[in-house]
């Protein structure tokens, strides 16, 4: 266990130093004393970031289910594996062990192969926050197949774009999902999904909102049955290291979302090996992220990291407001949770309600406190800090991203000093680059640029699915042999890295990631309107809220514009999902463009954060005498 398990800073620095100086034994030696492996590597690492092609653990034969699963069954059989806390408080909450989570994924995966399921087929999971969707998660891995698990607060349509992207056959969802004292009619988003998908042979449904459906014949098939009937014996597929894991979507800034492949052998080291260092997590530990599992976040901190790691991980269907916004307070104290993972946005909607609703609770339990998905402020780190830590957790602010599959700068609990607002340090095995535009690397300290990674690491994406080419070209084009985040970050005086957000047109709202390209397709398609564009502007509570400038057609211009307003946020909401509704519509004339005919979006986001005293230069326009116009009118 060497390597595994740092303790303080020195041993930081000893090991960050081993990591940089021979990836390869490090990543192997932690690779070799800390898991399962039916056989082991030939090579540790083979790369050549100019294609880009990156192996990790070339040769090696394992399952990760047996990592996380079957290999703790002899010492940990009876130990909770996943808490489930429902919606609605007055459900029990359910402990499931690891006995029990064998059984289940090992006949859930029999009922996947009853259905046809082969390695290395897609299923598409499109589940609220229930043990099924974890388990179903697990189930594919344990067959090999690649699952590509489908936020379920996405839209039919962002459904369907999703299905046929990577072919799915089947789709595992649900009758309904509850959302605080709201019930969705999540069938019904896959039926209308399923009109545009003609690959999907057949949809599993699993019964949690008791909810009338219609049950396709032929298509539709009631998950429970199924399952009673299956075999609770499944061996493991044979995987091989670099064989997909999983794909899963994350917004672009143009065109389709793009579908991150993750590979089996370095997504299980790296994300295992984060979980234990950035959450100091002991065998006794109860540990909470409050991240939904149709994101990268819940993947790897609430299924693969934790599990592989023999932990206890809750599962929460709710939301932090419901039944009141002292849930997640009462759910630390009920389960005594010791690590709590939580994003920025959740903070600050807390932190604007009554401190009752949190001195209520006893909080006594909790160790270290999590931050991720977007740069926290300093107001909210503190209230964090005071309100929920005593002063007494350890903040570990984790910057990483769908692409990177596993935290890559954050602090380590009692090891590196925190920081309000920063990310602080690179673990182990990470090596950040900060470029200037021309692609030149900035050397020293005190220096602020894009942010890249030079350096091969176990869990990154392997590819974009289907289209390589945009994975080359959206990720190591910018920079030579480098990996480019899109975020911008800064490298104070001591080293530490503070992330400033991102540089390219993702808008991170709430922390959810939010191309402008395809909400201003959404928008382009409401009848009235001729063209929009998005931009991001501050807001207290998301961080980023979302600010669309449109241009009318002439049919559009008598028409009332409140009216106007609601059928485009509607239009949105259909094509991706309620995320995604603009805050403020703004209606003009024509938007700044350059004379290559590009939108100046940097000129719209000063107007949208009500920053016009200095817009730049605008001698480049070809219209420049419509900025006039749009801050006259800005709302
Ligand atoms: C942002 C989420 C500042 C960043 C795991 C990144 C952050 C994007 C932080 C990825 C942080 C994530 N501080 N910004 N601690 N964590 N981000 O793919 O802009 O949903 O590029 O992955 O979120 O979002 P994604």
């Amino acid at each position: 266990m060497s390597n595994y398990h740092i303790k303080n800073l020195e041993e930081y620095f000893q090991v960050y130093r081993k990591s940089v100086q021979n990836p390869e034994n490090f990543w192997g030696e932690i690779a070799e004393e800390n898991f399962l492996w039916r056989k082991t590597w030939d090579k540790v690492l083979e790369y050549d970031l100019s294609k880009p092609e990156v192996s990790w653990f070339k040769g090696a034969k394992l399952n990760i289910t047996e990592n996380c699963i079957d290999r703790h069954l002899f010492s940990r059989g009876e130990k909770t594996a996943i808490i489930f806390e429902p919606n609605d408080p007055s459900e029990k909450a359910q402990h499931i062990t690891y006995n029990e989570l064998h059984e289940r994924v090992c006949k859930f995966a029999n009922v996947l192969k009853n259905q046809g399921v082969k390695k290395g087929d897609r299923v598409c999971i499109y589940l609220p926050m229930i043990p099924e969707l974890a388990v179903s998660v697990l189930a594919c891995a344990r067959i090999g197949a690649i699952h590509s698990v489908v936020f379920a607060g996405f839209s039919a349509s962002a459904l369907a774009t999703r299905i046929n992207d990577c072919d799915c056959k089947i789709v595992i969802s649900s009758d309904g999902s509850f959302r605080g004292s709201k019930s969705i009619d999540l069938k019904g988003i896959v039926d209308e999904a399923l009109k545009s998908c003609d690959g999907v042979s057949s949809v599993l449904v699993a019964k949690r909102t008791n909810t009338e459906v219609q049950m396709k014949e032929g298509c539709d098939v009631w998950l429970q049955p199924l399952l009673d009937e299956a075999s609770s014996n499944c061996p493991a597929e044979m995987m091989d290291a670099e064989d997909p894991l999983f794909i899963l979507y994350t917004s672009g800034s143009t065109g389709k979302p793009k579908g991150m492949v993750h590979t089996t052998a370095g997504y299980m080291v790296y994300s295992a090996y984060t979980f234990k260092n950035v959450f100091q997590y002991r065998e006794a530990d109860v540990y909470w992220c409050t991240a939904d599992i149709g994101w990268i976040t819940g993947h790897s901190y609430i299924v693969y990291g934790p599990l592989a790691n023999g932990a206890t991980t809750v599962m929460f269907e709710g939301v932090p407001s419901y039944p009141n916004h002292g849930r997640f307070w009462e759910i630390v104290e009920k389960h005594k949770i010791t690590q709590f993972y939580t994003a920025p946005t959740a903070i600050r909607a807390l932190a604007k309600e009554k401190i009752d609703f949190v001195e209520k609770h006893d909080l006594s339990s909790l160790k270290v406190l999590g931050t991720v998905g977007e740069p926290i402020n300093e107001e909210a780190w503190h209230w964090y800090n005071d309100a929920i830590g005593h002063q007494k957790c350890p903040i570990v602010d984790t910057w990483w991203q769908t692409e990177t599959g596993g935290i890559m700068i954050s602090p380590i609990p009692y090891a590196t000093p925190a920081i309000p607002t920063f990310a602080t340090l690179p673990l182990p095995g990470i090596q950040p680059a900060l470029m200037d535009e021309n692609g030149k690397e900035l050397e020293g300290n005190q220096v602020s640029g894009r942010l890249c990674i030079k350096f091969p690491w176990p869990a990154m994406a392997r590819t974009i699915w289907g289209n390589h080419e945009r994975y080359r070209e959206t990720y190591f084009s910018t920079f030579e042999n480098s990996y480019f985040t899109g975020d911008g970050a800064l490298r104070n005086s001591t080293g530490f890295y503070r992330i400033t957000g991102r540089v390219d047109d993702v808008i991170i709202v709430s922390g959810h990631n939010l191309g402008t390209a395809p909400i201003e397709d959404a928008i382009n398609e409401h009848p009235a309107v001729a063209e929009s564009a998005i931009v991001g502007f501050p807001h207290e509570v998301k961080g980023n809220a979302l600010y669309g400038y449109v241009i009318l057609k002439e049919s559009g211009e008598s028409r009332n514009q409140d009216n106007l307003r609601k059928e485009i946020n509607q239009m949105i909401s259909d094509r991706i999902g309620p995320i995604a509704k603009l805050d403020k519509i703004q209606f003009t004339s024509g938007l700044p463009k350059t004379r290559s005919g590009k939108i100046m979006r940097r000129i719209l986001r000063k107007i949208a954060s009500k920053d016009i005293k200095d817009l730049g230069d605008t001698s480049t326009l070809l219209n420049p005498e419509v900025v006039q116009e749009i801050i006259d009118n800005a709302l």
